[in-house]
């Protein structure tokens, strides 16, 4: 059934996204897909667009790695690590991780090698100067005040989202101090890290790409540079079904 979706193999990322309306006319399939607890989750949400974004996020990636492992969705069982990044225990070498925002969904998968990704949505209203004084370190910070309100606009998001990337790659979330991170990113495709605290991880192992998925998105993969992204896929319903 899901013949159109590429192969995918060890070390080549494969990244999928779609907006909410994409999938939503089979949200009853694939909340059907999810587990008990998942189903409870997808229930707690205040809001339906939220409970939408969790259920339809969390119903692709089962049917996406269930296609890849070549099980049936509905039979993995997520695990947990200890800041919440989700992983399959029973498949330890498969590496897949999440990212939502407003109305998009964004996942990757690869065998082996960790990897994060982090989407925002660069026309929501933020506090650019007070996140950055609080989450950026002075130097990162010092380049930004030099730069007019778009620039440093689009600046901040994509050493926002690669920041985000990268302690979601390692797992951390945001028990990582995001100040420890020092990103380099003149230009938005050349992201890297410059400089790193209180991490085992060598800055030189890691590489950012950053991700054209759709306009008003930034969005950003970290991941090891033995790895690379091989495609990105916009999901549909001719290609994803529950
Ligand atoms: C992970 C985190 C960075 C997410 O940031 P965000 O911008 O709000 O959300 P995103 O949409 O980009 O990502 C959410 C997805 O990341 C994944 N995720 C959750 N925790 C993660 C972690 N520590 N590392 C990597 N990925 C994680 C999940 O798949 C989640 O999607 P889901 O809830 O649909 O399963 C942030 O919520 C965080 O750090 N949480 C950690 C909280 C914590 O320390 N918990 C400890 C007890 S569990």
């Amino acid at each position: 059934m899901f013949h159109q979706l590429p192969t995918l193999t060890r070390k080549n990322i494969l990244v999928f996204f779609f907006t909410l309306n994409d999938l939503l006319k089979d949200i009853a399939g694939f909340y059907a897909l999810l587990s008990k607890d998942e189903q409870k989750k997808a229930q707690r949400f205040s809001f339906e667009k939220d409970s939408n974004q969790y259920t339809l996020a969390r119903g692709a990636l089962r049917v996406l790695l269930g296609h890849y492992l070549n099980v049936v969705p509905q039979s993995l069982t997520f695990s947990y690590h200890k800041y919440g990044k989700p992983y399959l225990e029973d498949f330890p070498e498969m590496q897949f991780n999440v990212s939502h925002s407003q109305e998009m969904v964004l996942l990757a998968l690869n065998y082996e090698d960790l990897l994060g990704v982090d989407i925002e949505y660069e026309e929501r209203s933020v506090d650019v100067d007070g996140i950055a004084r609080r989450f950026f370190n002075d130097k990162e910070y010092a380049r930004l005040r030099n730069l007019d309100a778009i620039n440093k606009k689009r600046l901040f998001f994509y050493q926002w989202t690669a920041k985000e990337a990268f302690v979601k790659a390692i797992g951390r979330g945001i028990a990582f101090n995001l100040r420890d991170i020092e990103i380099a990113s003149d230009a938005e495709e050349e992201i890297r890290i410059v400089n790193l605290h209180n991490s085992n991880e060598n800055p030189a192992d890691w590489i950012f790409y950053t991700l054209s998925l759709i306009p008003r998105y930034v969005a950003v993969l970290a991941t090891k540079a033995s790895s690379k992204v091989l495609g990105i896929k916009h999901l549909d319903r001719s290609l994803v079904q529950p």
